[in-house]
């Protein structure tokens, strides 16, 4: 899990590193997918329920699930939310930031400092004794204190050997209650939040997910080990 959580951090940083205006999503996920096949893995959602891109760019408005695309060009001041998953030796690695591509409006700015804070308040939560609900509250407090909203329909996950298991790991809930966390547990935390409300859309392509009423989303993500101690990121490039 340490492996391919570190791959999928390289990954993901070169994805940042590469975002930048005039390049599109589709150049972007080439990049990520030959950097991860180079390094002997392989990009676990390329074809997952038909998906037809190997990772998830999603501009703006867009929260999760955008296809990589030719004709989507990015543009200074845009937000771009890098959804990767890498695959290695039979493990997963997901993780997801919300980059900057250039200078972008002091709304957006503050839109990706408090969902990454909102993940961390999560992770911090992660520790063998607690429950889900401890993760979920800590990220919902969070995002709804500063005035935005979590989205409810996607949530996080348990990982391992699939990208997708047991136990659900929502946005939003109550201290306390849920499954309990034990030591060796592996889940991926990823906050979604929207600048004002909660619901979110799907496009006529059946998998780009937006905000109902257009205002920006952010989205970061990482994959984290519950240990004796304190909570291990997978998701890291160096460990
Ligand atoms: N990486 C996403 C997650 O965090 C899943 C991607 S959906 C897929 O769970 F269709 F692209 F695989
Ligand atoms: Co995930």
């Amino acid at each position: 899990m340490l492996k391919a959580g570190e791959l999928a951090a390289q990954a993901l940083e070169l994805a940042g590193r590469n975002a930048v205006p005039g390049i599109s999503t589709w150049e972007l996920d080439k990049i990520v997918n030959d950097y991860v096949v180079s390094h002997g893995g392989s990009s676990p959602c390329k074809g997952y329920g038909g998906f037809p891109g190997h990772n998830c760019f999603s501009i703006n408005e867009q929260l999760i699930h955008g296809i990589p695309s030719k004709k989507v060009i990015l543009r200074e001041g845009d937000i771009i939310s890098c959804d990767i998953v890498a695959e290695l030796n039979g493990f997963m690695g997901d993780n997801t930031k919300t980059f900057r591509v250039g200078k972008v409006s002091e709304e957006a700015d503050r839109l990706l400092r408090v969902t990454e804070e909102a993940l961390y308040k999560g992770i911090e939560q992660a520790v063998a004794g607690n429950r889900i609900g401890d993760i979920s509250n800590a990220v919902q407090t969070h995002v709804e204190a500063n005035g935005y909203a979590v989205c409810r329909k996607y949530i996080g996950h348990g990982i391992g050997r699939d990208m997708h298991e047991d136990p659900e790991v929502p946005n939003f809930g109550r201290p306390g209650r849920g499954p309990r966390l034990c030591k060796g547990m592996t889940i991926a935390i990823e906050p979604m939040v929207n600048t004002n409300f909660p619901e979110v859309n799907i496009l006529s392509d059946g998998w780009t997910v937006v905000t109902t009423d257009g205002s920006l989303s952010a989205h970061f993500e990482n994959t984290v080990a519950i240990t004796d101690g304190a909570p291990l990121i997978l998701t890291q490039p160096e460990h």
